[in-house]
């Protein structure tokens, strides 16, 4: 999404960029009912498919499963994977999800509507988080699936700040990789310290 206030330097990388968006984000799950009340009913992502398959197309052996799409704003979705069989049943096969292994996030238009979901999702029982980055602001939370999901929006700095970071951004990967580790976001504010919006 571009805004009016970046460079043109900026703008020209963006343009130039052949990878546009994302397009889907597939998960697998072991509670199909749960997964669409976290998403559909509690984030308001419509289910608009579900697809059952009778053929595994990895293995290309029988299998039954359903594929099903949650819709986001801009026509693109999220997929999860039921598997009939109950592969991966259990968990433990699995691993816990590590939200540094793996996280999703999604953009909502401001820190009001952040703030918003985390209410809704804390008087549902779901755990949040909130980080204030400096480039972003958001929420987490896990979905029924042990997926960590961030509901992050744009501030009146993140395109300031990104202007900044991509100066510097090769620098910044070269000297830490060089073991200078010091924290070099300075407008990072852990869990709400900063809600004011
Ligand atoms: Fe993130």
């Amino acid at each position: 999404m571009l805004s009016k206030s970046i460079s043109k330097t900026t703008e020209e990388r963006r343009m130039k960029n052949v990878i546009r968006c994302v397009h889907h984000h597939a998960f697998r799950t072991n509670d199909m009912e749960a997964t669409r009340k976290f998403w559909e009913d509690l984030l308001g992502m419509p289910l608009i498919g579900v697809f059952v398959e009778t053929t595994d197309p990895v293995t290309e052996k029988p299998s039954n499963y359903m594929h099903a799409f949650f819709e986001l704003g801009d026509g693109n979705a999220l997929a999860f994977f039921q598997f009939q069989e109950g592969l991966y049943k259990d968990t433990a096969i699995r691993g816990p999800q590590d939200p540094f292994d793996h996280h999703i996030a999604l953009e909502v238009d401001s820190k009001d509507t952040v703030l918003a979901y985390k209410d809704k999702a804390e008087k549902a029982g779901y755990d949040c988080m909130l980080i204030d980055h400096g480039y972003c602001y958001s929420v987490y939370m896990h979905d029924p699936n042990g997926m960590q999901v961030e509901l992050t929006t744009r501030v009146k700095e993140t395109d300031d700040i990104i202007e900044e970071a991509a100066k510097t951004a090769h620098e910044d990967l070269k000297k830490w990789l060089a073991g200078v580790t010091e924290a070099n976001n300075k407008f990072r504010r852990l869990r709400g310290d900063n809600e004011a919006s």
